[in-house]
């Protein structure tokens, strides 16, 4: 359940390398099979060739085999209700169901679930690239 989605992305931002911004982050997905796969934000001394939790966690889920993305977690202890960049929107729009949810939250749980799609309309898709 959507709860314990929360769970696994508030475990991985207590992973987070983010000794630049200092600002933790964690992301967890759910496949359709019901899998999980969570992630943190990982920065680099050399700022711009770090990355956001969404992008560990997706890298996860294809190490893990793929998948297409039913629920999105996300979570940041420093602001709650933390959106996913424009950046991480678009590898999330590679990978979700039609459907798929997005869950902003606190540290103590989920504030909001809103449709991906309403965060990313009119994404840029394959089927804009043939
Ligand atoms: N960050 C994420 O991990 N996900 C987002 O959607 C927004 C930003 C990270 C990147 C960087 O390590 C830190 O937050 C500050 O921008």
């Amino acid at each position: 359940m959507a709860e314990e989605l929360f769970r696994a992305a508030r475990m991985a931002m207590k992973r987070a390398y983010a000794p630049y911004s200092q600002f933790p982050v964690g992301a967890a997905l759910r496949t359709d099979a019901g899998a999980v796969h969570a992630g943190c934000n990982i920065e680099n001394a050399s700022y711009p060739e770090g990355w956001c939790a969404e992008t560990t966690a997706l890298g996860q889920m294809i190490m893990a085999g793929g998948g297409k993305v039913s629920e999105i977690a996300l979570v940041a202890e420093k602001m709650p209700g933390i959106m996913p960049c424009g950046g991480c929107r678009q590898r999330l729009s590679e990978f979700v169901t039609a459907d798929a949810k997005l869950h902003l939250c606190d540290m103590n749980g989920i504030l909001e679930t809103v449709p991906f799609s309403s965060v990313f309309p009119r994404a840029f898709g394959s089927e804009s690239n043939t």
